[in-house]
């Protein structure tokens, strides 16, 4: 297997979107440099969005402009919309990331329009990115399956990821926001969005609800993906996806690649001490194995 694997750290963006404990900027900065120096380098950091709808992501402005002073990384933010990018471009992001659904319960829910609308709102979105120079993200979610509609087929997500695609997305992240796919549907749906974007530019985001995303993100890998969306401590979820459990964890993945003789440069150590420091402010331990185990060896070291 190559050996080039890219990590799109989500914790401080989709780990604390959902927290009902309030994070100040201060602590999502200090969360955001702590994971950079654990050897981080593409994280996504914030949204601009509603802060009526998602509380914890206001002022990413503030979060946006206090990180983005690390030559080697890439920060990604979320936009939804114009306003969203006139606000993200006045921060100074650099890559934004637009979110479509394959499902249309989702879509009304989480964004408050049809999967149609979401496209003709991110049109204008992407075409000033381009002009201004941004990348854009494209991210689909519920592309295994939505707590509104049930079951997805990859005959659903295709023909987004398709359009995302063909409209300048320079990569298109899949997202399993319940956390519902195994390795199968998760293989069947890249070799199908496989048709559409080339399998170097998807990108996996799966959730853990059901403790698959490992296993998935190991057949996704086997069929030539190489993005890996995952948040440190196993954080995450969407306001909008009840009962769906945080991201595949960081410190998981990062113990899968090394495993298999892949490098992330990502220091174990200092990414645990990152997810022990924002576990203990919001007050819960980590869900990650790997980061688990870490700490209950050194607990019984020290
Ligand atoms: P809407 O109600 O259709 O929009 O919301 P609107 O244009 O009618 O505006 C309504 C209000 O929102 C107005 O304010 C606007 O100014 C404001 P009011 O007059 O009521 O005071 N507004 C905004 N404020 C700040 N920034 C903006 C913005 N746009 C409008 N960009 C909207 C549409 C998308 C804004 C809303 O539904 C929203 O913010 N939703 C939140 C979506 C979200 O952040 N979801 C979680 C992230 S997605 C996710 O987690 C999945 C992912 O991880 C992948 C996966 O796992 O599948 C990515
Ligand atoms: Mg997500």
């Amino acid at each position: 297997m190559s050996d080039q694997v890219r990590i799109v750290e989500v914790g401080p963006r989709d780990g604390l979107q959902n927290e009902k404990t309030p994070i100040t900027v201060e602590a999502r900065v200090a969360f955001i440099e702590n994971l950079v120096a654990a050897g981080l380098h593409t994280v996504e950091v914030g949204s601009f969005v509603s802060p009526k709808a998602v509380p914890q992501m206001a002022s990413s402005d503030q979060v946006l402009r206090a990180v983005d002073h690390h030559p080697g990384s890439e920060f990604h933010v979320l936009v939804p919309n114009e306003k969203g990018y006139d606000a993200a471009l006045a921060a100074g992001a650099k890559v934004i990331a637009v979110f479509a659904s394959a499902s249309e319960g989702f879509s009304r829910a989480n964004i408050n329009c049809t999967i149609a609308e979401s496209i003709e709102r991110f049109k204008p979105v992407i075409a000033r990115a381009k002009a201004d120079g941004i990348k854009v993200r494209g991210y689909i979610s519920c592309v295994l399956g939505c707590p509104y509609d049930g079951e997805v087929k990859p005959a659903q997500v295709v023909p987004v990821a398709d359009l995302l695609w063909q409209l300048g997305c320079y990569e298109i992240s899949l997202g399993d926001t319940i956390g519902v796919g195994t390795p199968l549907k998760a293989r069947q749906l890249l070799r199908a969005v496989a048709g559409s974007v080339p399998m170097a530019n998807i990108g996996m985001h799966f959730h853990d609800t059901y403790g698959q995303a490992l296993a998935n993100l190991y057949a996704g890998l086997e069929e030539g993906a190489r993005v890996i969306d995952s948040a440190a401590g196993g954080l995450g979820g969407c306001p909008y996806a009840p009962g769906a459990t945080g991201n595949v964890a960081t410190e998981d993945v990062v113990y899968m690649l090394e495993g298999m003789g892949i490098s992330t440069g990502v220091d174990m150590k200092r990414l645990v001490a990152a997810t022990n420091q924002i576990s203990t402010l919001i007050g819960k331990p980590p869900v990650s194995r790997v980061a688990s185990a870490i700490n209950a060896a050194q607990r019984k070291a020290s």
